[in-house]
């Protein structure tokens, strides 16, 4: 009779890889007698519809966890609620588990479903994050939600910029992105990457059309937190008109805006730090800005026309005690004469007065401008980063 030495078997140990050497540690510690009632969950009636990995019929639920604990690619089973003509169970081992195919697990009358107890039962993940447990190291991993971050998905963006700060890979992109915006979640469209201002992330504020009042100078909403239209922040600059919390609730260093004439979109950036849009405008104070009068009229391209004097730039360009005049929430405004008492022109956002106090966002001109008498509506879209 030929017996091998004992010690020419130990040199077969080392061909078996860490990865499934681990792996059997592992089982072999769930397989202990006294841990396996504990290491499976029950959930009756329900039927997860993913990959199987092997099928058998056995006589009780211990059987299935059995044939499950020795297959390693077994992560969680389905087993018959009532037996066969044979007088056995129909069993189901499955390549994966409920927490990471919540869409897949379902109420179903013939099934009940077994699942190794993870760290995900406890649904760790929040805000819709999806748990995704690692079953080598009983740790679990949370797949949040665009705009939502942190261990748990427990922290939210509160801007454009956050959310970009975290990308790995820079593309030019929108997205819409969940940011807590005043103690709110809200769903808004963010432009990533360099679309004509720069690049970052870019947050949207507001977006006004020059042929409506929504947003014409006198209106509450340049000195209220109150928003209009949320669901015009989910959409890229097309004629939808919206306000933000953004407008309130977004700090910046740069304020980007854009005005749309013949479906082309110009762009003018202005630097300037602040809490918020707001800060800056809804007390009436007017602050300048010195980007100079070809900047601003380079936002409606060569049909632009601006008076040649005053040249009062910024937000809440407006003649001192004459609201009859032309003026602009954030804009430049002109005059024939040397001064800024009769200013009959403007180029900007949240506009107002003579020549055409309708006209709430755009160009308007007249009484000897540069480029002749003009009356330009346009869509305006104000995003800072
Ligand atoms: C339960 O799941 C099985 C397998 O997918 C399916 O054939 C059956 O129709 C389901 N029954 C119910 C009541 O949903
Ligand atoms: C993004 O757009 C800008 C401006 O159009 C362009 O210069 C830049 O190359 C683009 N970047 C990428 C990564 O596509
Ligand atoms: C935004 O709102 C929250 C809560 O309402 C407040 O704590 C925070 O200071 C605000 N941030 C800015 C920049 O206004
Ligand atoms: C300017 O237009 C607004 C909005 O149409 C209107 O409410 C306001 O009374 C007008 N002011 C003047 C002086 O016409
Ligand atoms: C401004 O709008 C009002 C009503 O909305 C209208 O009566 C008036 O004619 C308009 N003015 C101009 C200059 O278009």
């Amino acid at each position: 009779m030929f017996s091998l030495p004992f010690f020419q078997l130990l040199p077969l140990f080392p061909a078996i890889p860490n990865a499934v050497f681990a792996q059997m540690e592992e089982f072999t510690t769930m397989y202990h007698h006294s841990l396996r009632q504990d290491v499976f969950i029950k959930e009756e009636y329900h039927y997860l519809n993913v990959p199987k990995v092997g099928t058998f019929t056995v006589y009780d639920s211990l059987d299935c966890t059995f044939e499950c604990l020795g297959n390693p690619s077994c992560l969680s089973f389905n087993l018959a609620a009532y037996k066969g003509a044979d007088g056995k169970l129909w069993c189901e081992l499955l390549s994966s588990e409920k927490y990471s195919n919540p869409e897949e697990y379902k109420r179903n009358e013939s099934f009940h479903h077994f699942s190794i107890k993870t760290p995900c039962m406890s649904s760790p993940c929040q805000d819709g994050g999806t748990c995704v447990a690692n079953y080598k190291y009983h740790s679990f991993e949370c797949r949040c939600k665009e705009g939502f971050y942190g261990e748990f998905c427990e922290k939210v963006a509160k801007s454009c910029q956050d959310v970009y700060n975290r990308l790995t890979e820079k593309f030019n992109v929108t997205q819409l992105v969940t940011l807590l915006l005043d103690s709110k979640l809200v769903s808004v469209l963010c432009h990533f990457g360099n679309f004509g201002c720069g690049d970052g992330g870019w947050t949207p504020v507001m977006k006004m059309d020059g042929n409506k009042q929504t947003f014409y100078y006198e209106t509450a909403f340049w000195s209220n937190k109150e928003t209009f239209n949320l669901d015009g922040g989910k959409t890229g600059f097309d004629s939808q008109e919206t306000k933000l919390p953004s407008y309130w609730n977004t700090s910046f260093s740069k304020i980007c805006l854009g005005m749309k004439i013949n479906n082309q979109i110009r762009f003018i950036v202005i630097n300037k730090q602040a809490n918020s849009l707001y800060s800056l405008i809804a007390d009436g104070q007017y602050r300048y800005t010195s980007l100079g009068r070809d900047t601003w009229k380079s936002l409606i391209g060569s049909e632009a026309s601006l008076q040649l004097n005053c040249n009062k730039e910024g937000f809440n360009a407006a003649v001192s005690d004459s609201p009859d005049y032309s003026k602009a929430r954030i804009g430049i405004i002109g005059n024939y004469e040397n001064d800024c008492r009769t200013c009959d022109s403007r180029i900007g956002f949240g506009t107002g007065g003579y020549p055409d106090n309708n006209s709430s966002c755009g160009n308007e001109a007249k009484h000897f401008p540069d480029n002749a008498e003009k009356h330009i509506k346009t869509m305006g879209y104000i995003l800072v980063q």
